[in-house]
């Protein structure tokens, strides 16, 4: 248990990330000042928001990935601390946001992801796992890393996404092996890395969801990443390899969609706690055979 002044169970965490450092559709009754757990600060305050639906309340806990000033880079981002935050405020399961690059034709950028699938390629150089400190080995099972009930809820809300230029709407793609490659960064890939990870079968390309992705299931958190496309990263030879303007460029228009699709989400778990969020989606024994002991 750590130490906290809200003593409400939270329903949903939220974590923004790049360019998603609060969403508009949240109004925070009360702003939690970073907490201290065993694994350092949270990366920001966290937001508690309010929300009634057919005579329930309904909170969401909001933490920016990189703090409000984008302060954290990727390897530096304290992801324990913020998933234990989540889990201490007792919330049912974790919506996270990704700026993401695109390693398919046909997922543009401005589109959005659900992935199921990760391909790690950080260094090992992040903590990503509660258990390396305390003298236990926990082995859980991350055959499926996403929250594949949670990604089909979000899917009924794909029509709300709208590109802010062309006023078309942007696609949210998702299939059962639909794969983010997590990198290391803070560099882009080159181009034959960007390749490369076409055809290992990579979908899109970020930086956060590993150790995230692992944490919430050390959790028994029920997770599911929704990636942000802002390029194409470095693989289409016709092109100039993705920039950091490119990337911001594309990050209002897909804040705007963030909202839209949160909104949704948060709207109709407030009126029905879905499922999945009910019963835990199956993982509150997820950690509970998962100690090896001799
Ligand atoms: N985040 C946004 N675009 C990216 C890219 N091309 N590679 C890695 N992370 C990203």
């Amino acid at each position: 248990e750590l130490p906290s002044v809200f003593h409400a169970a939270v329903d949903l965490g939220i974590i923004g990330g790049t360019g998603l450092y609060k969403l508009d559709c949240l109004e925070p009754i009360a702003v939690l000042p970073p907490i201290e757990t065993p694994w350092g600060f949270t990366s920001s305050p966290i937001t508690i928001s309010k929300f009634i639906g057919n005579g329930n309340h309904f909170y969401v806990a909001f933490i920016a990935r990189h703090g409000v000033n984008h302060e954290y880079p990727p390897t530096r981002v304290p992801f324990r601390a913020n998933m234990a935050a989540l889990k201490n405020l007792k919330c049912k399961a974790v919506l996270s946001f990704s700026a993401v690059g695109s390693l398919r034709e046909e997922i543009k950028p401005r589109d959005f992801v659900l992935p199921q699938q990760i391909i790690d390629r950080t260094k090992g150089i992040r903590e990503s796992s509660y258990f390396n400190d305390i003298g236990l080995v926990g082995h859980v099972g991350f055959g499926n890393p996403f929250s594949e009930n949670f990604a089909r809820y979000i899917y009924q809300f794909k029509d709300c996404l709208i590109n802010e230029t062309t006023n078309e709407p942007c696609d949210l793609h998702f299939t059962k092996d639909t794969t983010v490659i997590c990198m290391e960064g803070p560099q882009f890939s080159t181009r034959a890395e960007s390749k490369m990870y076409r055809l290992l079968g990579g979908d899109v390309i970020n930086m956060s969801v590993i150790p995230e992705a692992k944490l919430a299931r050390e959790c028994e958190l029920p997770y599911q990443m929704v990636c942000m496309s802002t390029d194409y990263d470095a693989w289409r030879d016709n092109e100039e390899p993705v920039t950091v303007e490119t990337v911001i460029g594309n990050l209002s228009s897909n804040a705007q969609n963030a909202n839209r699709l949160a909104s949704m989400i948060i709207e109709n778990m407030a009126n029905e706690l879905p499922e999945f969020m009910q019963n835990g989606d199956g993982l509150h024994e997820a950690m509970k055979m998962s100690i090896s002991t001799k």
